[in-house]
């Protein structure tokens, strides 16, 4: 062996045998390799502007995305449909970028115990969505989703729907002056269950 060929042996022989440099050298690495993958994301078009006719959520629907965060139902159900033959034949087109950009934090999940809810908006009526969240076992007597049923009695919080959408606005959603300003109004009244329903039914209608 070389002089040479022995001294960039010894080299490695330091990154194999120091388990600190190892494990920063690796960090180094996978960081690196991260944001290869992740930074061009941020300037593509096809995952940062709207697909066409998507518009931000109103008011009612704004606040049954966020009683659909609080009640978990992200844990059963994605909001993801892949692009495979299976998929695409039960629930429709898959799901593309451009569909998400307003959501904020968007609801992909990722556990079916459920069927995807990405493409629901529509395809069942209100009345079904209303029977079905008070207790499922009415309509799908098999079901093993949990009863929802104070939905149903629940007033929906309209002072908060203001500042919510302010902070949405300030992360790009746009909001004009005048939703903001009508955002309480429009859900005075109603109910966590009518703002459930609407949520469902804007779900991926603006892709079809
Ligand atoms: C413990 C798991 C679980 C949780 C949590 C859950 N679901 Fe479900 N959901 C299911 C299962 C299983 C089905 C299929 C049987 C049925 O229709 O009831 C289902 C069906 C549905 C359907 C019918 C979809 C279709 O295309 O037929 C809708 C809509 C739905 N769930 C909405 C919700 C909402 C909204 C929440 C939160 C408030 C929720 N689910 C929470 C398990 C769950």
């Amino acid at each position: 062996m070389s002089n040479h060929e022995q001294k960039v042996g010894n080299k490695h022989e330091k990154v194999e045998t120091n388990s600190f440099l190892m494990i920063v050298l690796i960090l180094i690495t996978v960081a690196f390799g991260g944001l290869v993958e992740i930074v061009p994301l941020f300037f593509q078009k096809s995952t940062t502007e709207p697909i066409k006719g998507l518009m931000p959520y109103t008011s009612l629907q704004l606040a049954g995305r966020d009683i659909y965060t609080r009640e978990g139902c992200y844990n059963c159900h994605s909001q993801m449909i892949r692009p495979f033959r299976a998929e695409t034949l039960r629930y429709g087109h898959y799901s593309v970028a451009g569909e998400f950009v307003y959501d904020h934090p968007f609801q992909w999940g990722s556990k079916r115990t459920g069927p995807d809810l990405h493409r629901v908006g529509g395809k069942l009526s209100d009345d079904w969505h209303r029977i079905h969240l008070i207790n499922p076992r009415d309509l799908v007597p098999e079901s093993i989703m949990p009863a929802y049923p104070w939905l149903d009695t629940n007033l929906v919080d309209s002072d908060a729907m203001p500042s919510h959408m302010k902070a949405l606005r300030a992360v790009g959603v746009p909001y004009t002056d005048a939703d903001i300003a009508g955002a309480a109004e429009a859900v005075k009244g109603k109910t966590e269950m009518d703002a459930m329903i609407a949520y469902l039914q804007v779900l991926g209608i603006h892709l079809k």
